[in-house]
């Protein structure tokens, strides 16, 4: 047993990581000689480098997905508690999606032009987001990279505000960090005056938002309702209304980022907890597997847009939004069977549950070790925050992780079957799970903290 003075020990974590890795190295020799070919061709012999990015010592390749599980090449099945980091949480093959893809393909896939699929996808998001106008990218990025361009045409400002700990995509607005010296690019390969163009405060700090909203030039602020890059950072009572006062106030747009949080809750935390984004922004599962990104457009928006958009007849386009395989034939019948036929309402209700019982076996277990941690909550999601409360911005958020903890689970979890690569944002379950799967995945990680504890005595 642990007492509550426990503290991680970083080599204790690296050794348990590196015995798991020995033992794991063992069970996947054909990934590994197709890893070694794959380099001949591609960089870092994967086809996005995220595929080896998220792994480190468990880079495996895949043979097929059933349900929630997924096979690698050598055999190895994996219960998946990760589903692609969330965008495959309507399962891997869902019949009722697979059927609508299949027939949509042997059909045409795309034409330019639209299907009524679409208007049954645009319906059914309307009533569920309670977003009224939509349109259609292939992946979340680029749905907040239209939301942006909208915002700067609508209010005339260049701004972004955003918050630390936040993800929103891969594009420059929003790779920016806090520097010693203002804000600096997050990465290498962007323009130099990228964090001009973005300002970043913390969550739940209605004083820097007000601050930043009345010096700087902002054209919207983007937030996920929730964060969900950093473990779970929740709002404080009362945050999101002084955000939709303030953005209000000075004319700023309100983009909410859903992408993530759209499997907490039917009609994502901003019907759950009635707010009032301008731009609503999602992706990921809405395709129920296929590349999709999205975002709903509030009536007044919606007609800003509209007017400003010129036809072939009439000129050049006003805004840049669009792209030639946004909005597709076939992430519109995806789309529309994922949504009649997986993300349903009673459904939503079902995984929730299955949510709160991966939540309370991790507090369970916790318990038992007497450990000073406690489990995160939110709808589908679970995972350990390392500490007994619970982080409200990304300096806490920060102190509530482990790296090494998060390697030494990757490895042990693959060891046992359980596919848990993204750590640090789960475990989730997703539409394609039941109790049993949820009671397995917490017989491993109790096992696993079994060990933890152990190795530190
Ligand atoms: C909140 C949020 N928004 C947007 C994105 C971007 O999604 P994609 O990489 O599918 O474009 C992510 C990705 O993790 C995300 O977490």
């Amino acid at each position: 047993m642990a007492s509550n003075g426990f503290a991680l020990n970083d080599n204790v974590l690296a050794a348990i990581r590196a015995a798991e890795l020995r033992e794991f190295e063992k069970k996947i020799p054909t990934s590994r000689a197709l890893h070694q070919e794959s380099r001949e061709v591609m960089t870092r012999g994967v086809p996005s480098w995220w595929m080896s990015a998220f792994y480190p010592g468990t880079e495996i390749f895949v043979s097929k997905g059933s349900g929630c599980h997924i096979e690698d090449v050598d055999g190895n099945r994996y219960l998946d508690m990760t589903q692609c980091d969330l965008s495959m949480v309507c399962g891997y093959g869902p019949p009722d999606i697979a059927r609508a893809v299949a027939e949509r393909f042997e059909n045409g896939s795309h034409f330019l032009l639209p299907t009524e699929d679409a208007i049954a996808v645009g319906r059914d998001l309307a009533r569920r987001f309670t977003m009224p106008y939509w349109q259609f990218t292939l992946s979340a990025s680029t749905a907040n990279t239209e939301a942006i361009r909208i915002s700067r045409f609508a209010t005339g400002r260049d701004k972004v505000l955003i918050f630390a700990g936040k993800y929103h995509g891969h594009f420059d607005e929003t790779l920016v960090v806090p520097g010693e010296q203002g804000m600096k690019p997050e990465y290498q390969g962007l323009p130099k005056d990228a964090a001009e163009r973005t300002i970043v405060v913390p969550f739940n700090d209605l004083d820097a938002v007000a601050n930043a909203l009345s010096r700087c030039n902002v054209a919207c602020v983007l937030t996920e309702p929730a964060m969900t890059n950093m473990g779970v950072i929740e709002p404080d009572d009362g945050f999101h209304d002084g955000l939709r006062a303030l953005t209000r106030e000075t004319g700023t747009v309100l983009i909410i980022d859903e992408t993530h949080t759209q499997v907490a809750a039917y009609g994502g935390l901003t019907r759950l907890w009635q707010l009032e984004p301008d731009i609503l922004t999602t992706g990921k599962c809405l395709g129920g597997g296929v590349p999709i990104g999205a975002y709903g457009l509030s009536a007044p928006l919606n007609a800003l847009v509209q007017n400003n958009l010129d036809t072939d007849e009439t000129g050049g386009v006003t805004i840049a939004l669009g792209g030639t395989t946004y909005g597709n034939a076939l992430n519109m019948a995806a789309a529309r069977a994922a949504l009649e036929n997986v993300l349903t309402e009673e459904a939503y209700r079902r995984v929730t549950g299955l949510g709160a019982m991966l939540a309370d076996g991790i507090d369970a277990t916790i318990a038992t070790y007497d450990l000073p941690w406690r489990a995160y909550r939110l709808g589908n999601r679970s995972g350990i925050c390392l500490s007994k409360t619970l982080p409200r911005n990304a300096v806490e958020a920060s102190s509530c992780v482990s790296k090494p903890l998060n390697h030494a689970a990757r490895a042990f979890m693959a060891n046992r079957g359980i596919w848990e690569p993204i750590y640090i944002h789960g475990p989730s379950v997703s539409f394609a799970h039941d109790e049993d799967d949820v009671a397995a995945y917490l017989g491993v990680f109790e096992d696993f903290v079994d060990r933890v504890v152990r190795e530190h005595n």
